[in-house]
């Protein structure tokens, strides 16, 4: 089972529409650099997917950063699985840290929003990570059997098969800390081993599992060259081209 590198940029709140397409031109510009081997995407907020998603390089994906779970309906402020894949949307970000502590976003929310966005053809990126206090109390791995679980709760094998997870300690966030590989990469064997419980053996060396947090072009390697690391969801150094193609080189380097 190969499972393909991912270099996914999660841009948060930045980026007005026009900025994104920025973005996009000065990328295309250089597309020839971009390694062919790796898989690419950035989401950017939803106000600048339908402008980004036109300009983008062929290669790079579009993603987007939440969803909600039902298909319609009077949920002011919201936006459906469906709508994002109608503007051509392929990756939907799940349960990002910030959706949990910020906006009190629950686990059985993240499971029917993973289900919601595998109805509509999108693949989630289901992001789970304990939080510095459950660290220190070496709760990290429960915290994220549970988070992986719940996410994962909805769906047949063979969807788990195709989804992503994102390994993501919520103390690395945007902190300039992050685990050390080796820490990383047995915590993400980990969740593998609960999908294998969960979902079978195939799901598990199918499932594409990501690292994120303080991801620089700098350490990038160090974590996807390993093995069981398909891959970062990269927040603060994906905002700029030049160091989104110096990630892309890392990340194909270590193929
Ligand atoms: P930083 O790369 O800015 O630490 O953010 C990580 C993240 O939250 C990606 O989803």
């Amino acid at each position: 089972m190969t499972r393909r590198k991912l270099l996914m940029g999660n841009w948060k709140m930045y980026k007005t529409h026009t900025e994104a397409v920025d973005f996009a031109r000065r990328l295309a510009e250089r597309e020839s650099e971009l390694p062919h081997g790796p898989e690419y995407a950035v989401c950017p907020p939803f106000t600048a997917l339908a402008s980004l998603g036109a300009a983008l390089p062929r290669r790079v994906q579009l993603g987007a950063q939440n969803v909600h779970f039902e298909p319609q309906g009077a949920f002011t402020g919201e936006v459906s699985a469906g709508m994002l894949a109608a503007l051509g949307v392929r990756y939907v970000i799940v349960g990002h840290s910030e959706r949990r502590h910020i906006f009190n976003e629950s686990d059985a929310w993240v499971r029917r929003k993973v289900r919601a966005a595998v109805s509509a053809g999108l693949i989630p990126v289901v992001c789970v990570g304990e939080d510095l206090r459950q660290r220190e109390l070496d709760h990290t791995l429960r915290v994220v059997e549970r988070q992986t679980l719940a996410g994962l709760a909805e769906l047949s094998p063979q969807e788990a098969a195709s989804c992503v997870i994102a390994y993501e300690p919520v103390w690395a966030i945007g902190s300039g800390l992050t685990p050390t590989p080796a820490d990383a990469d047995r915590i993400i064997r980990s969740i593998r081993d609960v999908v294998a419980a969960e979902k079978g053996e195939a799901a598990a060396a199918a499932v594409r599992i990501l690292y994120g947090g303080s991801v620089k072009p700098d350490n990038i390697a160090s974590f996807t060259s390993r093995p069981d690391i398909d891959g970062a969801l990269v927040g603060g150094a994906s905002l700029d081209p030049d160091s989104f193609l110096q990630m892309a080189e890392a990340v194909a380097e270590g193929v």
